[in-house]
């Protein structure tokens, strides 16, 4: 069966007063990750992948060695990280549940000091990418950034809370501000229960 489209967890408008207005995401959920369903879809077309989970994909066409990544995996794994980006927020306020705020405080000594650790990796990324928490196979929470569309399901890691770098996801509301855009998505768009149900 193909893959396809999910519906956002909540109206386009939801998140304009929170800093992601209805036309970004008119334009990243219609448009852009539209295009990623129906070009992977035609890419594991009649291919070993074709039936496959969108992980099993992600995993058995990452390679670590190419300088590029094949059609297959950047638009599956585009696929898969677009549906957990609408996941991680929400536009009802969101407090960080105890336990996550707790093993955040363990990692990197405090809240604050992740949320620093978090916008360097995503300001620091060069061109197209994400930044990630995620929890490691060892279980410890690490961030981290990824170009283009690898995500942490390529290293054996749990992605607890991902954030879309890629200029479609900033540039209507934020212009070419990406540090203004990574502060307001932590401060202001984060679905904290999702993260913490993630762990
Ligand atoms: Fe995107």
């Amino acid at each position: 069966m193909a893959f396809e489209l999910p519906d956002l967890p909540y109206a386009h408008d939801a998140l304009a007063g929170k800093g992601m207005s209805a036309e970004t995401l008119e334009y990243h959920h219609d448009i852009h990750h539209k295009a990623y369903v129906d070009n992977g879809n035609k890419a594991i077309k009649g291919t070993e992948w074709e039936g496959k989970s969108l992980e099993e994909i992600i995993k058995g066409t990452y390679d670590k060695n190419a300088v590029a990544q094949s059609g297959i995996f950047n638009n599956i794994s585009q696929l898969w990280n677009h549906n957990q980006f609408w996941e991680m927020m929400t536009p009802k306020d969101s407090k960080m549940p105890g336990e996550l705020e707790k093993a955040i405080t363990e990692a990197f000594g405090s809240v604050d000091k992740f949320k620093d650790e978090f916008k360097s990796a995503g300001g620091g990324q060069f061109g197209s990418g994400w930044a990630w928490l995620v929890k490691d196979s060892d279980g410890s929470l690490k961030v981290t950034n990824t170009e283009n569309g690898v995500n942490p399901v390529c290293f054996g890691q749990t992605a607890l809370l991902g954030c879309d770098v890629w200029e479609h996801s900033y540039y209507i509301d934020f212009r070419n501000k990406r540090p203004a855009y990574l502060e307001n998505f932590l401060d202001n768009l984060v679905n904290w229960e999702n993260v913490a149900s993630r762990m």
